[in-house]
């Protein structure tokens, strides 16, 4: 039995409760979550008697072997994730915040102690992408990741366009469905796809870039039913795009809204749904597509981050700094104007 214990049992968390109790794999079902740390009781749930406000507690307990950390910030989870490698303790986390600000240092202080700091549920919801992008692309030079990686403002821009909704009233449904972040602020402003654009282009190129390496972040808080419109009538739609581009020994990132041609794959991208390309010097353009944000599917990701841990499959591996002028601004890029004056970057 591998015990474990849940850290914050919100959306996630309690997904990850969800689907170990429903696992039938061998891995996830020898999983036994001792502990579920929240500064909340929960006195109906079934592991009622096992929720606890200490951490000391599951720290001191040797018997835990795996911390999931679903809490989200960078205060107490970080603390906390810090606190259980030092102990020898795996972290598996969803915490995007936490991975950019503190990932190099989580994963130093994992190697030195025998441990593995994982996060695949960090980017792109329940889509494997951080385990294929570390393990299927080792032979190759990844020139390019691009993706549509935030849920919240694909529902937004989806529903503003199939139906008529403001972003007020889409925000609204999207936050009710537990897609949207505590402060919304995120996800509009462009800040949570900057993130994970970031973690990924980090993998991508085998070095530690945070999200204010992003030259260029814009949100969707300025497109409007009309600029839609406009769009469609182009045969485009308008998706928050995160971009992560190598040329040479140089590199730009950034977000924006950007005009999708219909050529594109990510042209269909709706909903809630994400989608990640990947292109490699040798293999080419590989996509990567499914659900970007809520409960089940982010904990999908997670559990199967605790079950590479349960099976010795997890490694962790320390990457390098990011050299001072490796990252530059984006060059290059092809914008289309609307009929009313506005410009959008183009995306085929
Ligand atoms: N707020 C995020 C999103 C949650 O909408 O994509 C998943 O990271």
């Amino acid at each position: 039995m591998v015990n474990i214990a849940i850290l914050g049992f919100g959306t996630v968390g309690g997904g990850v409760y969800e689907v170990i109790s429903h696992a039938n794999k061998k891995t996830l079902s020898e999983v036994n979550i001792k502990y579920i740390l929240d500064l909340r009781t929960f006195p109906d749930h079934p592991l009622a008697d096992r929720v606890t406000s200490d951490f000391d507690k599951i720290l001191a307990d040797e018997t835990v072997s795996i911390v999931v950390e679903t809490m989200g910030g960078t205060g107490a989870a970080y603390k906390f994730s810090l606190a259980a490698l030092q102990a020898g303790k795996s972290v598996v986390t969803s915490n995007k915040a936490c991975v950019d600000k503190y990932g190099a240092e989580l994963e130093r202080v994992a190697v030195e102690n025998g441990a593995v700091y994982l996060y695949e549920a960090s980017v792109g919801g329940g889509i494997p992408v951080i385990a294929p992008l570390k393990d299927c692309f080792t032979g190759d030079d990844i020139l390019r990741v691009a993706g549509i990686l935030n849920g919240t403002t694909n529902y937004i821009l989806t529903h503003m366009q199939s139906e008529g909704k403001t972003l007020e009233e889409a925000l609204k449904i999207a936050q009710e469905l537990g897609y949207a972040e505590a402060d919304p602020h995120a996800d509009l402003a462009g800040l949570d796809s900057a993130r994970k654009i970031a973690i990924l282009a980090g993998i991508a190129f085998d070095k530690y870039i945070s999200y204010e390496s992003v030259s260029y972040i814009e949100g969707i808080e300025n497109v409007t039913s009309e600029d839609i419109r406009l769009a469609e009538e182009m045969g485009c739609v308008i998706r928050l795009i995160a971009k992560a581009e190598k040329k040479g020994d140089k590199a730009s990132l950034l977000v924006a809204p950007h005009l999708v041609a219909s050529t594109s794959l990510f042209h269909a991208i709706r909903e809630a749904f994400n989608a990640v390309s990947v292109t490699g010097s040798a293999v080419g353009e590989v996509v990567f597509y499914g659900q970007g944000a809520g409960s089940l599917p982010t904990a999908a990701a997670v559990c199967a981050d605790i079950a590479r841990v349960a099976s010795g499959t997890g490694v962790t591996t320390v990457r390098k700094e990011c050299e001072a002028d490796f990252l530059v601004e984006a060059t290059d890029e092809k914008f289309v104007t609307l009929k009313n004056g506005k410009k959008y970057r183009y995306f085929e």
